[in-house]
């Protein structure tokens, strides 16, 4: 063997190992960061694990990309980002999603945000992995309206998008499986754990409380915690707060279960960043923070899933809570807001590119309540 080869695989050597680190830490090949790679330890481990999808730049730049490409949409007017928003953490203004043709939709987006460590998703906890996912919304004649089929032809049909997939997939046709696994890359990467709240509990600068703030975090430890739980503001289980006695229009976690008790429950939400998620619940009923509070502490109706929670002393429902308690808490519930993640210019729609035009994703707000 000459010195020449022992040196190329010693360089190679070295070039290898210098790069496995750079892997774990959330460099990419080209030693460029990728976004939400750094996982915040206080979310404890991931359900969808980095393992399973590796971060790499080129991957994730194809799935934001396609985020907000509305051509993946029946009739090339909605994408992903139509409604879920960035400034909005992701979810959307309107009350019920709004589909190709003006179609309304049956809930109101949410925020997409640490997706990672969710074990189920949607208001009723049907989809169960964050990769497949999109199919719901792609072929949702109230959404996007198509067929993977439909998607991969003209994806396949579309010179830059088949070189892009090729550089990071290898093989050619643009399979269902890539679209997916590209998708999640940017989904995924959707971290937020930058929020004035984040400062405060790692008594880092800019995150000093105020007084009110500190009043309504200690209110919301007392009287939401329990269900809203956890650094990710949500302890993942479903529970029904007393919004309907019926549940005729959406009767929630039952639709999956089949489970009578289940009638009336849905996924208890995050509330990281719910100062920008308006409006609020499934249906997307309230249109401020000040309205939920107002529900909570009058509003609630009796039905038999309620949670007991809410049954106080003398057949009373709801939390109490006085009008400074609920401007405390109002304090509080903005601190949550993640502005970096929602500014965060590797997470909006790119520039046009070679893959595609990019649709803004502005849409017309609120189709009437
Ligand atoms: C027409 C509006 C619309 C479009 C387009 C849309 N979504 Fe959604 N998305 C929703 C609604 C509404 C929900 C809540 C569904 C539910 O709870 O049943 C949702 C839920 C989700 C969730 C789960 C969030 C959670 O908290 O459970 C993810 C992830 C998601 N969408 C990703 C995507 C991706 C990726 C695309 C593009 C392929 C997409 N969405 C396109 C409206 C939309
Ligand atoms: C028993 C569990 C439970 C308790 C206690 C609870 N919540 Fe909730 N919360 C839920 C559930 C479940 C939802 C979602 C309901 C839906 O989607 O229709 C929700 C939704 C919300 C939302 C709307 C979020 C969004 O993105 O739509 C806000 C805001 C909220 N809760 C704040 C609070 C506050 C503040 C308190 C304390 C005063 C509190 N919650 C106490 C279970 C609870």
């Amino acid at each position: 063997m000459s010195w020449l080869r022992v040196g190329l695989l010693a360089c190679f050597g070295v070039l290898v190992l210098n790069l496995l680190p750079a892997w774990r830490t959330g460099l990419g090949p080209t030693r460029q960061p990728v976004p939400g790679a750094q996982l915040p330890r206080q979310f404890g481990q991931p359900v969808y694990a980095p393992a399973q999808n590796p971060p790499e730049r080129r991957a994730f730049e194809l799935g934001r990309q396609l985020f907000y490409d509305a051509r993946l949409s029946a009739d090339g007017t909605v994408s992903c980002g139509s409604c879920h928003q960035q400034a909005r953490a992701f979810a959307s203004p309107e009350r019920l999603s709004q589909g190709v043709g003006g179609r309304p939709g049956l809930r109101n987006a949410p925020a997409l945000q640490n997706l990672r460590w969710r074990r189920t998703f949607f208001a009723d906890g049907g989809p169960k992995h964050l990769e497949t996912l999109p199919l719901a919304p792609l072929t949702n004649p109230r959404e996007m309206g198509t067929t993977l089929p439909a998607v991969l032809a003209k994806l396949n049909a579309d010179s830059a998008y088949a070189r892009q997939f090729a550089a990071v997939y290898g093989q050619r046709p643009i399979s269902s499986y890539q679209l997916l696994r590209a998708l999640a890359q940017f989904t995924a990467a959707l971290t937020s754990a930058s929020s004035r709240y984040d400062y405060h509990v790692r008594r880092a600068a800019g995150g000093r409380f105020t007084a009110p703030e500190r009043r309504g975090q200690a209110l919301f430890r007392a009287k939401c915690g329990s269900c809203h739980a956890t650094e990710l503001f949500t302890d993942g289980s479903f529970r029904n707060n007393g919004l309907n006695r019926r549940f005729g229009q959406d009767s929630g976690r039952v639709v999956v279960t089949f489970l009578p008790t289940d009638r009336g429950r849905f996924a208890v939400p995050s509330l990281r960043n719910v100062a920008r998620t308006a409006p609020y619940m499934h249906d997307g009923r309230f249109g401020t923070l000040a309205q939920v509070l107002a529900h909570y502490d009058h509003g609630m109706v009796a039905s038999p899933t309620l949670d007991p929670i809410f049954r106080g002393p003398n057949g009373r429902l709801g939390i109490p809570l006085t009008a400074a308690e609920q401007r405390a808490l109002l304090a509080f519930l903005a601190t949550l807001t993640d502005e970096a993640f929602c500014r965060a210019p590797e997470f909006a729609a790119p520039r046009p590119s070679p893959g595609g035009k990019v649709r803004a994703a502005v849409r017309q707000p609120g189709i009437a309540p």
